[in-house]
């Protein structure tokens, strides 16, 4: 038993749980990454502001890498009609809190 040496084991085993546990992470911010795309998607941010928040025409504000409180004050800002006529009200109306809350939070971990 005394000299049953299990440090090579643990040496040939360390770099299993590094990946395993990589991987584990990386799925799972993926998953909520995701999620949040696909809200962008659902009320079509996307069309106007791109899938990152760089948008394709400079018609559209760039979005991504803004400031979470910043995203969060326009879009109720919009959702309240504060300006009429502006665009983004129609696109802001069916918004709830947390809709916003998460939309702020998506495109402001973009990178700009
Ligand atoms: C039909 C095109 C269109 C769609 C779809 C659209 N937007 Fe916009 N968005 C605009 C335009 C145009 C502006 C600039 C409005 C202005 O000048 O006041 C804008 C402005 C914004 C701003 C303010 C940017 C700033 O710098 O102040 C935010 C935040 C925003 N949009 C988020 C969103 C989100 C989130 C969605 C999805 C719910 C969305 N937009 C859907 C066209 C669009």
């Amino acid at each position: 038993m005394a000299d049953f040496d299990l440090s090579g084991l643990k040496k040939n085993l360390f770099p299993i749980w590094a990946v395993a546990a990589c991987m584990l992470l990386g799925s799972t911010t993926g998953a909520w990454a995701d999620e949040d795309l696909e809200l962008a998607w659902k009320y079509h941010c996307v069309t106007c502001h791109g899938v990152t928040g760089l948008a394709d025409s400079d018609r559209y504000p760039n979005i991504a890498g803004q400031n979470v409180g910043y995203l969060v004050s326009r879009l109720n800002y919009f959702r309240d009609g504060q300006e009429p006529g502006n665009q983004m009200n129609a696109q802001a109306a069916a918004l709830s809190d947390e809709d916003i809350q998460r939309l702020a939070e998506y495109f402001s971990r973009q990178a700009n």
